[in-house]
């Protein structure tokens, strides 16, 4: 998609790199894999993708440990391999948006390493988050922060102090009042911008800053007053980032991972001098319910409108539980904090709303997010064996939580059984399991089958870029039946979803483009939706 603007109406494919395909047969995904089926992306109709982690990382958390930024981990490839892949992925009309991880490294990075190896009040330490423990002997953390992956925050070292993790100890928090963290992540941007990266996703945009002398948090925290996110410092470093991505004749960009609480928090990420976007964390977890999912777009619309930041839609990524299964269960929200592992799940109705999702969220104005399988309409794996989890949410949790492996599960491309293609035949077996179902759901199972997910997708996104992209921004609602969704987006298309268990009317048009399910006599069946040219 040419233009200058392309990120404000873009359909971005997630590449979670290490599931994806399998280019040397080690079982993990790579740059070679990628590189195989690139024409697939362009065929599916997307417009940019975004890369998890590349960077060199011990994979303690899936490469969200990064020990040097400048270079690729071998798994992946080489550095001359991304370089290809970006010239590669730039001939198919494809951009490409990586990870940045600029919260916390690995602790196999070299300042981390110079830290441990410097005694304390060694300034090779305050590049990081060390003090003194707690209580007799310090030996209590310094503060009561918990890490998201559960757990205390802190972690003691040798000579006796503690250093912060906002998640698994393999990853210290950056500390970003240090003069040479943000120069060194300015470099860092350049770097990737010259070989020809053309945005950023940022991991824990919200996080960077901590409220001076790391105050306890308390019994009962206000989420939207936490001393380790969302400091009002943290906004100069996105104005600084954004001078230099600006500075490029064509436009490099930034995409925010922004989890907060409220709207008025989210939006000051968005203001014209900082990111161009951020996912809409809201609408992931939002209940598949009429009511629920109006309101959200509406506020959605309304909060971006405030700063003149494109709206973005997100059902699934690599940190959720997969939408066909979360929509197939009783309750559909998503919730960080309980996943709901193994709750009851229909998985007809939930195939069916994940349909419905993927014509609702294609329609909408801004840009969209695909994640790699949501396409495939893949479910959560719920019966990865224990002893073959990889998160280390699940050891972190003291095994209450099995964390996220369900949703990166290595893709089926073709055959009859594991590995699916995503590896070349005689491979070592893909780094998770694969269920032996997805027979039905590869990529070369799909292609022929026209009532499957993949073709589905390939219209909706096709008709997505020809016609929808240069429509009116804002949605104007029609008036319907109760339990049905119908907007408009200027006077040429409507998008009408059904909620309900009966099948539904739909509004006066000239052409139906596409549905989720066949009309039955011209109504539109229970779970389903439809575009209409009007
Ligand atoms: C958010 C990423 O999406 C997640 O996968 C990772 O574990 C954390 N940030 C920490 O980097």
């Amino acid at each position: 998609m040419p233009g200058q603007t392309w990120w404000r109406t873009a359909a971005i494919y997630q590449i979670y790199l290490r599931s994806f395909a399998d280019g040397n047969g080690d079982g993990v995904g790579d740059l070679a894999g990628l590189r195989s089926r690139l024409p697939y992306l362009r065929d599916l109709g997307v417009d940019a993708l975004w890369l998890t982690p590349w960077n060199v990382s011990p994979m303690a958390d899936g490469g969200y440990d990064v020990a040097d930024y400048r270079d690729i981990d071998p798994l992946f490839g080489t550095l001359a391999d991304a370089e290809d892949f970006l010239a590669e992925a730039h001939g198919f009309g494809l951009k490409v948006l990586v990870d940045l991880v600029p919260n916390h490294c690995s602790d196999q990075h070299p300042w981390f390493r110079a830290a441990l190896a410097a005694p304390p009040g060694d300034p090779a330490r305050d590049r990081f988050w060390f003090a003194e423990g707690r209580g007799p002997g310090g030996d209590s953390p310094p503060n009561d922060w918990r890490s998201y992956f559960g757990g205390p925050a802190w972690t003691r070292v040798a000579d006796g102090q503690w250093y912060l993790h906002m998640f698994a100890p393999q990853q210290p928090e950056l500390n970003w009042e240090h003069a040479g963290v943000r120069a060194e992540f300015e470099d860092v941007l350049r770097f990737w911008f010259d070989r020809g990266v053309d945005g950023f996703r940022i991991d824990v945009a919200h996080g960077l800053m901590k409220t001076p002398g790391l105050p306890d948090v308390g019994a009962d925290p206000d989420p939207a007053d936490l001393p380790y996110q969302d400091h009002a410092g943290v906004h100069e470093i996105y104005r600084a980032w954004r001078r230099i991505a600006d500075g490029y004749p064509d436009p490099r960009v930034f995409v925010g991972e922004v989890w907060l609480p409220t709207t008025a928090q989210f939006v000051r990420y968005l203001r014209p001098d900082e990111l161009h976007s951020a996912f809409n964390f809201d609408f992931l977890c939002c209940a598949w319910e009429p009511n629920a999912i109006r309101k959200t777009i509406d506020d959605t619309v309304a909060t971006h409108h405030l700063v003149g930041a494109p709206p973005t839609w997100v059902l699934s990524n690599h940190d959720t539980i997969r939408h066909v299964t979360r929509y197939g269960r009783e309750d559909t929200t998503f919730d960080l904090g309980n996943r709901r592992h193994g709750a009851f799940t229909d998985p007809v109705l939930g195939r069916r709303r994940a349909r419905a999702a993927a014509l609702l969220t294609l329609a909408l104005p801004g840009g969209v997010y695909v994640y790699q399988g949501d396409e495939l309409g893949l479910a959560e794996v719920e019966d990865i064996p224990l002893e073959r989890i990889q998160d280390p949410t699940w050891e972190r949790s003291e095994h209450t939580d099995r964390g996220r492996d369900g949703c990166r599960v290595p893709l089926p491309w073709s055959g009859a059984e594991p590995p699916f293609g995503f590896s070349p035949p005689g491979s070592t077996a893909p780094w998770l399991p694969q269920p032996r179902s997805w027979t039905t759901l590869t990529v070369e199972a799909q292609e022929t089958n026209p009532s499957s997910m993949l073709p589905l997708y390939r219209q909706a996104l096709t008709l997505r870029r020809e016609h929808l992209t240069n429509l009116p921004e804002d949605p104007t609602w029609l008036a319907g039946d109760d339990g049905v969704l119908a907007f408009r987006r200027g006077d040429t298309f409507a998008c009408v979803v059904n909620f309900t268990a009966t099948p539904a009317r739909l509004p006066d048009h000239e052409a139906v483009l596409l549905t989720s399910e066949p009309l039955t006599g011209g109504l539109l069946p229970p779970e389903a939706a439809a575009w209409l040219r009007l």
